[in-house]
């Protein structure tokens, strides 16, 4: 319709309500309640505006919530952070120690956060589990960045954070030091030659395959191929060990070979759930050494539009060191690799 129509039409409209009825009760009646149904219909889109926001608060993600918690323009506020956190939270931060309790969280973000903000850059999770990967900025310059890390958080019923796990990237990059390790405490492991017992699927989406390849593949003897296979031909793999990323699948493929050494399992302990599309995942675990616990660690996937992975960011525990840990293991009373005698 012309807009002029539209105008005509609209006057003919109010002319009609304006001119006084002919049959004067009926008329007014109408009036009075087409005027109630405006109030109304103010009212009824009040409400929706209204439950559209309460509604987008429910559907986010943990990751969403825990960025609009801690990813804040102006910096943290340790006291908004406590008010989020349940009673009995446990905030793990592996580059220094565990928090328990509010007030204990608090502290941490005053001390570790001061003048900082964090900026985030990926988010994961359901309504309840998720996290997310950030760096370091200084609050007002977002022009050059420091640390970065991934937050994996689960948040109680009542949507008080309960649970989380930080790891930022170690200063010192030990990858290739760390492999060359590994590989030389586990040297006397034989490589089994049991036949894989997992069921072969294609599960497409971060979620999915995350849940895939760390609780059945892996576990029952998948090589890094069935890895391979649902990884994005672009992929981008940050692996904090190693000073650069991996890019694209022939690099990241030289890279998960060399860490498929016998007698180190990588074991998930929470894997995050994800949204609609479970385009993203975020998740936690450790890394057996000949059966024993060694160094800890959090993850975080991205799947692409065809549900390949795309993008990952893995970080180890920075304290006690990787390498730390594993000599703990080797030699538990002097946590050395090779005892010194000068
Ligand atoms: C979110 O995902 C986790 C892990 O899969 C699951 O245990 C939890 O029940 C999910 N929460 C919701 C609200 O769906």
């Amino acid at each position: 319709m012309p807009i002029q129509h539209a105008i005509l039409a609209l006057c003919s409209l109010s002319t009609t309500a304006l001119i006084a009825p002919r049959a004067a009760t009926p008329a007014l009646t109408r009036v009075r309640v087409e005027t109630l149904n405006f109030g109304e219909m103010l009212q009824n889109v009040a409400r929706q505006v209204g439950g559209a926001r309460a509604s987008a608060a429910a559907s986010q993600t943990a990751g969403e919530k825990l960025k609009a918690l801690l990813g804040k323009a102006e910096g943290v506020d340790p006291a908004e952070i406590a008010a989020a956190c349940a009673d009995d939270v446990l905030y793990e931060d592996m580059a220094s120690s565990t928090f328990k309790g509010p007030a204990a969280v608090a502290a941490y973000f005053t001390t570790k956060y001061q003048g900082c903000r964090i900026a985030v850059e990926k988010t994961a999770g359901n309504a309840t589990t998720g996290g997310m990967t950030w760096r370091r900025e200084k609050v007002g310059d977002s022009s050059v960045y420091g640390l970065r890390g991934t937050t994996y958080c689960r948040f109680d019923e009542g949507g008080k954070l309960l649970y989380v796990r930080e790891g930022s990237e170690p200063l010192l990059k030990p990858g290739e030091a760390t492999e060359a390790l590994l590989k030389a405490v586990t040297a006397n492991v034989e490589k089994e030659d049991t036949p894989a017992t997992y069921e072969p699927r294609a599960p497409t989406g971060a979620v999915a395959v995350a849940d895939y390849l760390w609780n059945e593949a892996y576990p029952k003897g998948a090589t890094p191929a069935v890895a391979l296979e649902l990884f994005a031909e672009d992929i981008r793999y940050e692996d904090f060990n190693y000073p650069a990323p991996f890019l694209g699948k022939p690099a990241v493929k030289e890279f998960v070979e060399a860490f498929d050494i016998p007698g180190i399992d990588f074991v998930p302990l929470e894997i995050s759930g994800g949204d609609v599309d479970g385009g993203a995942c975020c998740f936690t675990w450790i890394v057996k050494v000949n059966g024993q616990d060694g160094p800890k660690g959090i993850s975080f996937y991205e799947s692409d539009g065809a549900g390949k992975i795309s993008y990952i960011r893995d970080i180890p525990a920075t304290t006690p060191a990787p390498l730390q840990a594993i000599a703990a293991l080797v030699n538990p009373e002097l946590r050395v690799f090779s005892p010194r005698a000068d």
